[in-house]
């Protein structure tokens, strides 16, 4: 029987195995998909077990997006654009690393008809998701993008890759159209130290964060008036991508499938 699991830490809040088993049910696959809770150091031997076949892919999640990518034998031109990795299969022998994250998140703008074109977007985080979110809304023609992290350096740090957006510090918020969660921030029902009375309202508020569904970025959000969206359709697009790449097949998604994720 085929094995997949996801790896992240923390990895609790992972809908990831509910998804994929019962894509697996559905399309009469005989696989199982797990939760596993690594530290750094194990990730050499998860590894090993991939060559070994003794697990037949794996998705990636906080933090180990970036880390992963030393122990992989090569990459997608997307993952290595974005330096990130979310989906790791195995190609005659190679173990490859892949990201879906970035169709992920266009799919999921595109679902709701949100166009970015013309837009200013501001993206608060620098961690392992944020090259896939700037790399998506550049895909789709946003010229005008922000970053800000806690961190700044880490920012910077992103800048090297995509030299057009702009840095702003923790704190300065700029004018924008849409702003984007991409913190980890949330998980945990805790709160981002900006003051979003600052933001404005008639703004469209996004969180990557898909569970809880409502995090309190996007429920203060909502109380001043702006449009908000989790990230349950970038969740759920990025994993059908995963499916694909691992089973060669792409699962339905419809009503049922997005229900078992409430
Ligand atoms: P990594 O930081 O290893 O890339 P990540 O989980 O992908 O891991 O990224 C976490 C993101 O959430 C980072 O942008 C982080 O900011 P720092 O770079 O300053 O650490 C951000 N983050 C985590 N906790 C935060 C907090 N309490 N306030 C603001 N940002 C936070």
């Amino acid at each position: 029987m085929k094995k997949f699991c996801v790896i992240g830490n923390p990895i609790d809040h992972s809908l990831s195995p509910k998804l994929h088993n019962f894509w697996l049910k559905k399309n009469k696959i005989e696989a199982i998909y797990e939760k596993k809770l690594l530290e750094e150091k194990e990730i050499p031997k998860l590894i090993e077990s991939i060559r070994k076949s003794e697990i037949n892919g794996v998705n990636v999640t906080v933090p180990f997006k970036n880390s992963i990518i030393p122990f992989l034998d090569s990459l997608s031109s997307e993952a290595k654009k974005t330096n990130s990795v979310n989906t790791i299969c195995t190609e005659e022998d190679k173990i490859i690393g892949h990201n879906t994250d970035i169709v992920g998140f266009e799919l999921a703008l595109r679902y709701i008809n949100y166009d970015v074109k013309r837009k200013k977007a501001l993206i608060i985080g620098a961690g392992g998701v944020s090259p896939s979110i700037i790399l998506a809304l550049k895909n789709m023609g946003c010229e005008n993008i922000h970053l800000t992290n806690r961190t700044y350096e880490k920012a910077e740090k992103i800048k090297e890759t995509f030299n057009d957006i702009t840095i702003q510090k923790w704190g300065d918020i700029p004018e924008f159209d849409i702003v984007i969660n991409a913190t980890s921030v949330g998980l945990n029902k805790d709160n981002l130290d900006l003051d979003l009375n600052k933001f404005g309202n008639n703004k469209f508020f996004y969180d990557v964060i898909y569970n809880p569904g409502e995090t309190n970025f996007l429920k203060e959000a909502k109380l001043s008036g702006n449009k908000t969206e989790n990230g349950r359709m970038m969740f759920i697009y990025q994993a059908h991508q995963s499916f694909a790449l691992w089973n060669k097949v792409l699962p339905k998604i419809d009503e049922e499938t997005i229900e078992i994720l409430k």
